[in-house]
C-alpha cells in the first residue's frame, strides 16, 4: 500500500488508507502534470478515467448528457458494489432515482419541485434559526472547553437545520445521522462497527427507506411546511411525485446536507486555522470577510472527493478518446488545487478573491444547498470567532476513510472562551 505515491504506477484510488492517512494530493498533482485524463484500472473496483485538471472537470460538469449521472450513478463502484450490481441487488432508496442521479430532460423538473426553498432569499430567512442552533451548541462547548470539534460542533449545526427543514422529529436525529454516515462513508470501519460494508449499507438503506416511507405517509395525511410536504404537494408535468420518489429525495437531502458541511467546517476551516493562526486572527479582526472566506473553506476541504459519470457517446477529453460506457471520475480536490486556475493553490487564504472553485460542482447539478451551506458556515464561524479567543488542538485529527465524501471524523480541541 502506497500512501504517498511518487510515480503513476503507485497510484491506487481504491487504497482508502491513502485518503485516511496518506497524501492523495501527491497523486492528483502528479496526474495534473503528467496524465490529466488517466486510465485507472486496479483490482479494487471498476476501471475509470481520472480527471484532475480544473478545466476538464468543469467540462464534464458542463455536459450532463454526454457525461451521465443517471447511468450507473455518481458514486464510484468498488468491487463489492460491482458484485451487488451484477447480482441485481435492490437498493430501495434508488428504486426511484433522486435528482442527483438523473440527467436532462428529467432532472430540472424534479429539481424545480423544491428549488424555490434554496434561493438566497428563502435561505436568508433561516439565519436566526441557524444562529439559535449555533449558540445553543456553543453554550455546551463553552462549558466543557475540551471537545471533539467534528462531532460536537461541525456535525451538530448543519444537521439540526437539515433535519428541521425536512420536519424530522429531534428524537430521531442521532439515529438518522448514524444511518447517513453508513450510507455515505460506510468504507470507514468506525461507522460500520466492523460489519461488512455491503451488509451495513444494505441494512442502513432499508432502515432509512422504512423511516422516510413512514414519515411521507404521515405528511400525506397531515402536511406541514417542511420539504417532505412540499415534495408531496409538487408535481412534474402535472403529475404528482410517486411517494417512492419523495422518499428518494429525502434520502438525498439527508446525504447532501450533513457530512459535506461538516467537512467544510472541520477540514476546510477549523483545522487549517489552527495550523495557520494568522488566518484565524485575520477573521477575528475582520469577521465581514467570512462571507467570502466560506468559499475558501469549501475549496480547501472539497468535501465531495469524487463525482463519477458515464460517457454516452464518443468524445475527447484532455487529448484522450472516450467511448460510450466509459466511466470518468471528476476529482474536485484536485481541480481545486490546479496551479493553472488558482494563485498559490496550496496556500489557505481567507482573503482569497474570485474564488471560483468546483467544491459545489458546476452546471446542471450545481449544489442545490449552496446558499444554505454558505450561510450555515458563515453564521457558525461568526459565533465561534466572537465567543472564543483561541482554539488549540489537543490530539491528532482523524480523516474519513473514503474516496467519496472526505473530511474529518474527529478533531480534539480546547476552545478557550473570551
Ligand atoms: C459545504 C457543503 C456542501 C458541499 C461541498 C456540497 C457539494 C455538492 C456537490 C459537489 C454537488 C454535485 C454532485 C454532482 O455533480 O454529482 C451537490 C449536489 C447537491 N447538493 Fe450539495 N453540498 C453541500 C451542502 C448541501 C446542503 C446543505 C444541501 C441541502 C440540505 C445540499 C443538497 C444538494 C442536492 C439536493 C444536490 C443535488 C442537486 C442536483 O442534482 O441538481 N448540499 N452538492
Amino acid at each position: 500500500m502506497v500512501r504517498n505515491p511518487q510515480s503513476l504506477d503507485q497510484i491506487d484510488f481504491w487504497d482508502l488508507d491513502m485518503f485516511a492517512d496518506g497524501d492523495p494530493h501527491a497523486a492528483w498533482t502528479m496526474l495534473r502534470r503528467r496524465a490529466p485524463v488517466w486510465y485507472h484500472d486496479r483490482p479494487g473496483g471498476e476501471p475509470f478515467y481520472a480527471v484532475t485538471r480544473f478545466d476538464d472537470c468543469r467540462h464534464v460538469h458542463a455536459n450532463p448528457v454526454l457525461f451521465s449521472s443517471e447511468r450507473h450513478g455518481i458514486v464510484l463502484r468498488d468491487a463489492g458494489a460491482m458484485a451487488l450490481a451484477e447480482a441485481g441487488a435492490d437498493n430501495p432508496l434508488e428504486r426511484n432515482k433522486p435528482m442527483i442521479h438523473t440527467d436532462p430532460p428529467r432532472h430540472q423538473p424534479l429539481r424545480r419541485v423544491i428549488s424555490h426553498n434554496f434561493t438566497p432569499r428563502a435561505v436568508g430567512r433561516l439565519e436566526e434559526q441557524i444562529r439559535g442552533y449555533a449558540r445553543s451548541c456553543l453554550d455546551d462547548v463553552a462549558d466543557k472547553r475540551d471537545v471533539d470539534f467534528v462531532t460536537e460542533v461541525a456535525h451538530r449545526i448543519p444537521s439540526a437545520i437539515a433535519f428541521a427543514l425536512m420536519g424530522v422529529p429531534a428524537k430521531d436525529w442521532d439515529r438518522l445521522a448514524e444511518l447517513e454516515h453508513i450510507t455515505v462513508s460506510g468504507t470507514d470501519p468506525e461507522f460500520t462497527h466492523g460489519d461488512s460494508v455491503a451488509d451495513a449499507q444494505a441494512a442502513a438503506g432499508m432502515e432509512l427507506f422504512g423511516y422516510f416511507a413512514e414519515l411521507v405517509g404521515q405528511r400525506r395525511t397531515d402536511p406541514g411546511d417542511d420539504l417532505i410536504s412540499q415534495l408531496l404537494a409538487g408535481d412534474v408535468q402535472g403529475q404528482p411525485l410517486p411517494w417512492e420518489q419523495v422518499v428518494a429525495e429525502a434520502g438525498l437531502l439527508l446525504a447532501g446536507g450533513l457530512d459535506t458541511t461538516r467537512a467544510a467546517a472541520s477540514a476546510g476551516a477549523m483545522l487549517p486555522m489552527i495550523e495557520h493562526p494568522d488566518q484565524w486572527r485575520i477573521l477575528q479582526d475582520e469577521p465581514s470577510l467570512l462571507s467570502s472566506a466560506v468559499d475558501e473553506f469549501v475549496r480547501w476541504a472539497s468535501p465531495i472527493t469524487s463525482e463519477a459519470r458515464t460517457v454516452t457517446g464518443e468524445t475527447e477529453l484532455g487529448g484522450v478518446v472516450l467511448r460510450d460506457g466509459d466511466r470518468v471520475v471528476v476529482w474536485s480536490p484536485s481541480a481545486n488545487r490546479d496551479e493553472d486556475h488558482f494563485d498559490e493553490p496550496f496556500r489557505f487564504d481567507v482573503r482569497r478573491e474570485g474564488n471560483r472553485h468546483l467544491g459545489f460542482a458546476y452546471g446542471e447539478h450545481y449544489c442545490l444547498g449552496v446558499h444554505l451551506a454558505r450561510l450555515t458556515l458563515r453564521v457558525e464561524f461568526e459565533e465561534i470567532l466572537s465567543r472564543f479567543v483561541s482554539i488549540e488542538m489537543t490530539g491528532p485529527p482523524s480523516r474519513v476513510r473514503s474516496n467519496f465524501v472526505g473530511g474529518l471524523k474527529h478533531l480534539p480541541v480546547r476552545m478557550n472562551p473570551r
